[in-house]
């Protein structure tokens, strides 16, 4: 990454990168393999592109791994996802709480075994006074938690306002994403952070997720240092045309 990237990422202009890790499955498909291969191949590079975010200076990562709609996946699927999660919960992730990022897991957590959730809450306790962040979306849908975050703020006595909504997201800990990534060619949010991406940058690839090198984190890092953010205001300095 050339040094004027790193200085405006460090400055805080991309605070926060998240990926909707699309591709695994064609992946496999492509290289022969079967897709649990893919899934596998996919997780790996989730841990070096999170890790790679980290050190060129983005604070808050988040990745998509699991929606509320993967579930309609064959069983075979699902299942070779759920221990490849729980494995990565005693290795890749844990390895991430011990460089002092932050895990937080986005979703509804009810559906795992009493033993997963007991980790993925450890994690989360072990790790919550870290300010860099590694948002996991595990069992993840963007309109689940907007109701959740609403429910729980009903619980909480709380009128209903974006602040309020805001504040019981499961990503809380976080600023709204600046950069939303989808790899694989598709163009859609399939559930994905509804509410925080209101004025996301979008960047698409059609590099398949388990192929994602830095090369192409610094390329969607470049694009979006680019673009002219207006968040409904006007730009006070305009060019000459
Ligand atoms: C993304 O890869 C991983 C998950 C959704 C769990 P896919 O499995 O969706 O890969 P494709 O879209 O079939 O290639
Ligand atoms: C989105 O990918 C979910 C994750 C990356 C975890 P999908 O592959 O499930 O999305 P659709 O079904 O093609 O929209
Ligand atoms: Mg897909």
């Amino acid at each position: 990454m050339d040094r004027e990237t790193k200085e405006r990422i460090a400055s805080g202009e991309l605070r926060h990168i998240a990926f909707i890790m699309d591709g695994n499955g064609r992946w496999a498909t492509r290289a022969g393999k079967s897709r649990n291969e893919g899934h596998r191949k996919g997780a790996k590079t989730f841990e070096e592109i999170a890790s790679y975010c980290h050190e060129i200076g983005v604070r808050h990562v988040t990745v998509y791994a699991f929606s509320t709609e993967n579930w309609r996946r064959p069983e075979s699927e699902v299942s070779a996802l759920m221990r490849l999660f729980s494995s990565y919960l005693d290795t890749a992730i844990r390895r991430f709480t011990e460089k002092k990022v932050r895990v937080v897991f986005l979703g509804d957590k009810t559906p795992f075994p009493p033993a997963i959730v007991k980790k993925m809450k450890r994690l989360e306790s072990d790790s919550s006074s870290y300010s860099d962040t590694l948002n996991i979306a595990f069992n993840y849908g963007g309109r689940e938690e907007i109701v959740h975050a609403c429910r729980e703020a009903l619980a909480a006595g709380e009128e209903i306002s974006e602040e309020a909504v805001a504040r019981h997201l499961y990503t809380a800990a976080s600023p709204d994403p600046d950069l939303i990534v989808r790899t694989a060619g598709e163009m859609r949010l399939s559930n994905f952070l509804l509410w925080q991406a209101a004025y996301a940058e979008f960047y698409y690839t059609d590099v398949l997720w388990p192929d994602m090198t830095f090369a192409d984190v610094d390329k969607a890092c470049v694009d979006f240092l680019r673009r002219k953010r207006n968040f409904g205001g006007i730009d006070p300095n305009p060019g000459p045309d």
